[in-house]
């Protein structure tokens, strides 16, 4: 069996446990806390803390250690996706399998918990158990990759594509930003954080090469999947994403390419547990 499915199945439980706890310890209004724990623990994939969580184990450093670490990517993920589906970004009624945030408890409360998740993401890295100069580098790092820089560039460039020329390099460099960029945080902070034996830029590479994989991925899934694994309808906004410029064909050769890609990378440096994962991402069907 896939290496990283199994390492899924052995620690999501235990991720989304952590999470309910840590949030119910804090001091805030019932109706946030309420709010937070409703779009955090859910029926998702949590690929970015697990893929980070799994990383560290092939370097051998004890990644139970480093759940808050998990937890602050996490938060930023449900962030992003609580914004992304209110009426004035792509509109959509339901995620995880249930309704969306905004449905739930208000456009006001949604805005306000994304919010509080962004800003709560950098207090849980800032007590997390590292070392301060690495500390200081992570939380650089985790500005950078979902900031102005990074995720909200890709998010500005696809709420704002009509106000651009939309092509092939448009596209990559859109998808490569608010999808890829948190798709190659885990990695980067998994080499950070073990400090040994890592192909910093290799790894890297492996995740950006993961990243246009997982988005291409994502576009065909909201057509072609079943909601009752997928959990969300396909938004209905008249946008340019990988299917509807390329076509189904022609996605697929390029979800292949660059799986294909992010494999020879995961060879070079002989790392097996990457090649599972990169088959996990192609393969899944969620
Ligand atoms: C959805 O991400 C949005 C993208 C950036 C492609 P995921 O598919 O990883 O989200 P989960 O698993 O439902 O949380
Ligand atoms: C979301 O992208 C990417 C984020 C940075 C939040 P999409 O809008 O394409 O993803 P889904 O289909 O809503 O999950
Ligand atoms: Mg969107
Ligand atoms: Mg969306």
């Amino acid at each position: 069996m896939n290496n990283f499915k199994n390492f899924i199945e052995e620690n999501k439980d235990q991720l989304n446990s952590f999470a309910k706890e840590y949030v119910e310890k804090l001091d805030m209004p019932d109706i946030l806390k309420e709010s937070i724990t409703y779009s955090l623990v859910n029926d998702g994939k949590k690929i970015r803390p697990l893929s980070f969580l799994y990383l560290l184990k092939y370097y051998e450093v004890d990644y139970t250690n480093y759940f808050d670490i998990a937890l602050a990517i996490e938060l930023v993920h449900t962030y992003s996706l609580v914004h992304d589906d209110l009426p004035e970004m792509d509109n959509d009624d339901y995620r995880w399998g249930k309704l969306t945030n905004h449905k739930v408890f208000g456009q006001d409360l949604a805005v306000l918990t994304g919010d509080a998740m962004l800003t709560l993401a950098f207090e849980v890295l800032s007590e997390s158990n590292v070392k301060s100069d690495l500390k200081v580098r992570l939380i650089k790092q985790f500005a950078n990759y979902s900031g102005a820089m990074g995720m909200i560039a890709g998010q500005v460039y696809d709420v704002k594509q009509k106000n651009y020329n939309v092509d092939a390099d448009y596209l990559r460099k859109m998808h490569s930003l608010k999808t890829g960029r948190l798709i190659e945080l885990p990695m980067d902070f998994a080499c950070l954080v073990a400090d040994k034996n890592c192909d910093y830029e290799d790894v890297k590479e492996f995740g950006k090469q993961l990243g246009i994989a997982y988005q291409i991925k994502d576009d065909i899934l909201d057509y072609y999947g079943d909601f009752e694994k997928i959990g969300k309808l396909p938004s209905d906004e008249d946008m340019i994403t990988y299917l509807s410029f390329y076509g189904i064909e022609e996605c697929e050769e390029l979800l292949q390419k660059h799986t294909e890609n992010a494999i020879n990378i995961a060879n070079k440096l002989n790392n097996g547990l990457l090649v599972d994962f990169a088959n996990y991402l192609l393969k899944r069907d969620k």
